[in-house]
């Protein structure tokens, strides 16, 4: 099943709250791009519930796949290859779009491709970019993950450096709720500190200046949480504006030292707390500073969606690879 001629791919993204349909023409057509949030049905919790996520994902996985096809004016039978995220993420959720797509391939007879969430955080800077996939550094921020990734070429990944403990989109949430701002706390984190003061509090920048490329966000939200008692009557807004601020130091300064490190000319931020705006802000003067290039993905596909998982699957198409419909879930799939 690994040989065919359609650049039509379909994927599928159900590794935690969000369910997603994208199909993609070639490598940067995109035709539809699906997203259903569930952020309403978690706000109850604070946070993610793994049996409410894939219950949702039940429900809303076929509706999702009926409403992409009919944005991309097309029936399902001419779908070239069937793609699905198999990992990292919630084993119960992962089942559910794994399923879905490799029930689409089995009984189409086309190709199935198994995805890393990762790798399509990671690429998706590079999505319709006409010089394609370039070497680089690249920063992956998200809810579950902080990865340096030095990029050689698709599929050529060097671990740099990592999160020792939180990754700082976790950071976000949980300072959030410590905050008790909605959940997730990063975009109302993001909003509230555009009216604050990003000086008026001195928050811990851990690791900043170790010599290694990994990070640490714990002690950061340890941080906030002891000094709440004296934060209150303090302006909200600079409380946000202070502990982003922290953070976006020390993502920033890291990655300017790593590209510096394995001298590349180019950097890459992907990821749902890519969408940050000061982080973009400070990205681009840094950069413009250092006189390196500097990808991000457009909003839509920082956070999680099956357009970058989409564009995974047609990089490996156009390499002529495919997965078995053997291939498991795997909740804790790694990069590299
Ligand atoms: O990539 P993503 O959708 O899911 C994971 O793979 O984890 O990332 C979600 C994370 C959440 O922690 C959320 O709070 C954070 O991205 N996030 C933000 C912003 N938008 C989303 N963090 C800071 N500022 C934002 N504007
Ligand atoms: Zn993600």
């Amino acid at each position: 099943m690994t040989a065919f001629n359609s650049p039509l791919v379909m994927a599928v993204e159900t590794s935690c709250d969000e369910t997603a349909v994208a199909i993609l023409r070639g490598k940067h057509e995109l035709l539809a791009s699906e997203v259903a949030s569930q952020i309403a049905l978690h706000r109850p919790y604070g946070g993610v519930v793994p049996e409410v996520a894939s219950r949702s994902h039940l429900t809303q996985l076929q509706p999702l796949i009926s409403h992409a096809l009919q944005a991309a004016g097309l029936q399902v039978e001419e779908i070239g290859a069937f793609a699905a995220t198999t990992g990292p993420g919630l084993a119960s959720s992962l089942m559910i779009g794994v399923s879905v797509s490799k029930g689409l391939s089995l009984s189409l007879h086309k190709p199935y491709l198994a995805v890393n969430h990762l790798e399509g955080h990671l690429l998706s800077p590079f999505f319709g970019r006409k010089a394609g996939i370039e070497p680089c550094v690249a920063l992956v921020v998200s809810g579950g993950h902080t990865l340096l990734v030095e990029i050689a070429g698709v599929g050529e990944y060097r671990m740099l450096g990592h999160t020792k403990d939180d990754a700082a989109g976790e950071a976000f949430d949980k300072v959030g709720k410590l905050l008790q701002l909605p959940y997730p706390g990063g975009p109302e984190i993001d909003r509230l500190a555009r009216e604050g003061d990003p000086a008026r509090f001195d928050f811990p920048r851990s690791m900043m200046h170790t010599d290694d490329f990994n990070f640490s966000f714990s002690g950061l939200k340890t941080a906030v949480r002891y000094m709440l008692p004296k934060l209150q009557g303090e302006k909200m807004s600079d409380i946000c504006a202070s502990f982003q601020e922290a953070v976006v130091d020390v993502l920033v300064h890291k990655t300017i030292a790593a590209a510096k490190s394995v001298r590349t000319q180019r950097i890459a931020v992907s990821g749902g707390v890519s969408c940050n705006s000061r982080l973009r802000e400070k990205f681009h003067a840094a950069c413009e500073r250092a006189g390196l290039e500097l990808l991000v993905a457009d909003p839509r596909l920082c956070t999680d969606n099956a357009a970058m998982i989409a564009y995974v699957a047609a990089e490996r198409i156009a390499l002529g690879q495919s997965s078995p419909l053997t291939t498991d879930i795997d909740p804790n799939l790694r990069l590299v």
